[in-house]
């Protein structure tokens, strides 16, 4: 059922408390991305135009002890502040009599964004004290940051148990997104896995087998996958621990209707370094020694054939290192097919985001979803606390 949004909900002049992820790089005290910001900017904006006074809460890196100007989101309100066109206010508290008064004395489509949630040890807990405080502050609470809906923390999820609520633009489109992959899919339906662990993917594996008409998997996930079969992979990385899920992966593949594609080749290097030696090897003949970076070029033009052919593709997770340029060919070639492709097409995950992104390709990508962690969770069919919490859309 879709969950109510704030075009269903009456915003006018409303206080409204926010939830987005601002959680983004920085680089020498300014963000370094903001992709996540401009992806509040729809939300915003209508309650702006509105007349809402419009308080945002957010969280950003993973501090230990409380606050620690590190991860304070001063860099955060002046980039925000110069997309809006207008100050963005921001206060070095989450709560306490400072932000009520400042609160208490903001105009109509004013914007204040409040400090970095995590300096306060309540909100990992969802404390209810936390929350009451923080709930003083709004009429209506909008849970705009779906990239943190699988944290069930006081600004995620404990506030919707507690004001009005709905989802934001950005939580709408995710949601959307996913689940109309999830439900009704285009055929061919074609899935692009990569990255370093099997472990980290493995109910994604068994989902997407049950639901895809293509799994294609590279990275060096792949490579434990092939050694799980039985296949020597040479001086490969491959995630010892991981090799139990891969058989029972393997297996799964062999009795369900989805074709599992493993790599065909391999870029190998005798050592895992821009400058090393390099070679294309088969999958089944990687030399002792060498180790497999990226996927090769056989490889590459069988994934790019299959996701044009596609009615829709998901991708999550590089091909190879490809922060490392001998090793970026196969996570570009699929970035520039998934660009290509007359399909549906949606990346998910913090690597793929970037790599679509390095590529200059991201505009033309149908969604990028701004969730790893959380659509990866909601892929293998997690309830997310910040999703559950809302309330869904009344029946017209
Ligand atoms: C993310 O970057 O995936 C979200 O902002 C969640 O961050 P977290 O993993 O630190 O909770």
């Amino acid at each position: 059922m879709p969950k109510k949004t704030v075009r269903d909900v009456d915003v006018a002049g409303k206080r409204v408390l926010v939830r987005v992820d601002f959680n983004v790089p920085l680089k020498d005290g300014h963000v370094s991305d903001d992709t996540r910001i401009r992806a509040s900017l729809p939300t915003i904006d209508y309650l702006r135009e509105r007349g809402c006074r419009v308080i945002l809460m957010s969280h950003l890196g993973r501090p230990k002890d409380g606050p620690d100007p590190a991860f304070s989101l001063d860099p955060v309100a002046a980039r925000l502040g110069q997309l809006l066109g207008v100050p963005v206010r921001k206060v070095n508290e989450l709560t306490g009599p400072g932000v009520e008064s400042a609160v208490g004395s903001m105009a109509p489509g004013e914007v204040l964004l409040l400090e970095n949630s995590r300096f306060d040890p309540r909100e990992k807990k969802n404390d209810p004290s936390l929350v009451a405080e923080l709930a003083r502050l709004g009429d209506l609470y909008v849970n705009d940051a779906f990239s943190a809906a699988h944290r069930a923390h006081a600004t995620t999820a404990g506030l919707a148990a507690v004001l009005p609520s709905c989802a934001g633009f950005q939580m709408e489109k995710e949601l959307e997104a996913l689940d109309s992959l999830l439900t009704a899919p285009r055929r061919p339906f074609v899935v692009v896995l990569g990255g370093a662990k099997v472990t980290d993917k493995i109910k994604v594996i068994a989902r997407f087998l049950d639901l895809a008409d293509q799994l294609l998997i590279g990275g060096a996930m792949s490579l434990t996958l092939l050694k799980a079969s039985g296949v020597s992979v040479g001086a490969s990385k491959v995630e010892e621990e991981g090799l139990v899920v891969a058989r029972e992966a393997l297996a799964k593949a062999g009795i369900s209707n989805c074709d599992l594609v493993l790599p065909r080749d391999f870029i190998v290097a005798d050592a895992f370094a821009e400058g090393a030696a390099t070679q294309v090897a088969a999958a089944d003949a990687i030399p002792d020694g060498w180790m497999g970076l990226d996927i090769g070029p056989r490889t590459a033009t069988d994934f790019a054939s299959r996701i044009g052919g596609a009615g829709e593709v998901f991708w999550n997770g590089p091909m190879g290192v490809f922060e490392m340029p001998p090793f970026a060919g196969g996570t570009r070639s699929v970035a520039e097919a998934m660009a290509a492709s007359t399909g549906i097409t949606v990346v998910g995950g913090g690597d793929s985001v970037a790599a679509v992104n390095k590529f200059g390709l991201a505009d033309k990508i149908d969604h990028i979803s701004m969730g790893g962690g959380a659509a990866l969770e909601f892929i293998e069919g997690a309830a997310l606390p910040g999703v559950v919490e809302l309330p869904d859309k009344e029946p017209v």
